[in-house]
């Protein structure tokens, strides 16, 4: 049988992921996060001072090794064998990611892990542009939003840190919703055979009872 792929795409604080490994658990198939990639290497290029405004060339590419694993609903990225899960979530790599993924050598450098992935796993990956790009022929799309507020306030919830400012993180997830979206290459935006879903006032398992009929129905 040949994989299947389930996209997730949609903005930033939405929920995807938290869908994608419950999917993935659920059908049995493995689970890639394909914005923690561009996150390990933003990271990589800001430890090793390299600008996003610079051409990155091949040479720096082939230095950088990523690594995703699965298990027990949890995803682990690797850079180059460290273990990066938790630094790739801090504000700096928050705030700069997106000026990285707008450029062609990085978002190549993802899509080949991505689609390396897809040629012997049925996969479940959650990104901005997986159904529009890089899978366009994905057997399932979804496409999720909601109101910037309410994203704030559940990431803000999690973070669970009182000295950082509601407003400030909806400041972050609108700006780099607005950078995401407005890049020339892959914007975020959705893929016109995708299923939408505004999560504003939905539970995580009212998604997920969504997305899961939905790929049951077919
Ligand atoms: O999903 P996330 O918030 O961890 O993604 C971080 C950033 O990575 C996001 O703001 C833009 C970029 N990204 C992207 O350009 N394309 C994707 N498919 C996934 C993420």
């Amino acid at each position: 049988m040949n994989p299947v792929i389930v996209a997730i795409d949609g903005e930033a604080s939405t929920g995807k992921s938290t869908q994608a490994k419950k999917i993935a658990e659920e059908l049995d198939f493995d689970y890639r996060d394909s914005g923690a990639y561009y996150r390990a290497l933003t990271l990589y290029l800001i430890q090793n001072n390299i600008n996003s405004n610079e051409d990155i060339s091949q040479t720096i590419l082939d230095k950088i090794d990523l690594k995703q694993t699965f298990k027990d609903n949890k995803l682990i990225i690797y850079l180059n064998n460290e273990d990066v899960s938790d630094k790739i979530r801090g504000y700096k790599v928050s705030i700069n990611v997106s000026s990285y993924a707008k450029k062609s050598e990085i978002r190549n450098f993802v899509y080949t892990q991505l689609r390396k992935s897809a040629k012997s796993n049925s996969l479940v990956i959650d990104g901005r542009d997986i159904g529009t790009v890089v899978f366009p022929d994905a057997d399932f799309k979804f496409f999720l939003f909601a109101d910037s507020k309410v994203r704030a306030e559940r990431r803000h919830k999690q973070i669970n840190d009182k000295s950082v400012k509601l407003e400030s993180i909806e400041k972050e997830i609108k700006t780099r919703d607005n950078t995401d979206s407005t890049r020339k290459i892959a914007p975020l935006k959705k893929a016109d055979d995708a299923y939408e879903i505004d999560v504003t006032s939905l539970s995580i398992i009212q998604v997920f009872d969504k997305i899961l009929q939905k790929i049951n129905s077919k």
